[in-house]
């Protein structure tokens, strides 16, 4: 089964709107040289509209950092999806860790939005990943079930073929400390194995999983050639248009 590699760059909350479009523009560059996989970026809220406009001539593909359940109303702070799909942005992530451990979000809400946006036309990708605590302790396939059962509530297979999954390991996440390869690639076979128990193999085996937490130009390569992994979140290293073109331009 070939799966489209997918690199995503998330720019959580860096750059103005000015720097947004800039390296917007020059990783649409870059991904025009490496024709063979999906580029995604997610600038923040404030520089979407601006970015989306700037690279809607690109095969470029722009997300949002996050998304609501509702299309508008009292909702102080949130973002509805029609508002990202009135911007031309079809993709969100939802449950990043920093959501889930910053701000409180639990896998009952992240599920809410990952409906919202399901039932407007914009993909999300949904994220997981246990913390070092729950690794060391043993318990990382135990968390990783539950966020996957509790993310996907009532997703059915039609919707599932819209979804991206990333394993971002929280102990990985801006530390430097990347999962080896041979720890993320025994996670999301893990990741894929359970999808199989949910779904048809042959949904679960399209299905693209990204890892995410210190990836670098000079690992990419190495997280790349893994079965199961197809394709990465980037944070810190998606800020500069060199460190992330060399990761999109992956071997
Ligand atoms: P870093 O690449 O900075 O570790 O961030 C990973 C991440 O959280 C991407 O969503």
């Amino acid at each position: 089964m070939s799966r489209r590699p997918l690199i995503a760059g998330n720019w959580k909350m860096h750059l103005t709107v000015t720097e947004s479009v800039q390296l917007a523009e020059a990783i649409a560059a870059t991904g025009s040289n490496c024709p063979d996989r999906d580029v995604l970026i997610a600038p923040p809220f404030t520089a979407l509209a601006a970015v989306s406009n700037a690279v809607a001539k690109s095969p470029l593909l722009v997300a949002a950092q996050n998304v609501a359940w509702e299309q508008q109303g009292a909702f102080t702070g949130e973002i509805s999806p029609t508002m990202l799909t009135d911007l031309g942005v079809a993709w969100a992530i939802v449950g990043h860790s920093e959501r889930r451990q910053i701000f409180g979000e639990s896998s009952a809400m992240i599920n809410r939005r990952l409906h919202g946006a399901l039932a407007n036309a914009v993909h999300p990708i949904l994220c997981i990943g246990e913390t070092l605590t729950e690794r060391e302790s043993e318990q990382t396939f135990a968390v990783l079930q539950q966020q996957i059962e509790e993310g996907l509530d009532q997703v059915t297979a039609e919707q599932l073929h819209n979804i991206v999954l990333a394993y971002e390991p929280v102990w990985a996440i801006g530390t430097g400390k990347t999962a080896t390869k041979e720890q993320a690639q025994e996670v999301h076979a893990f990741i894929r194995g359970l999808l199989t128990t949910m779904y048809e193999k042959s949904l679960a085996d399209s299905i693209r999983i990204l890892y995410g937490g210190s990836v670098k130009p000079d690992n990419i390569d190495d997280l790349m050639a893994q079965t199961d992994i197809d394709g990465v979140l980037v944070g810190g290293a998606a800020l500069q248009a060199e460190s992330f073109s060399r990761i999109i331009c992956f071997q």
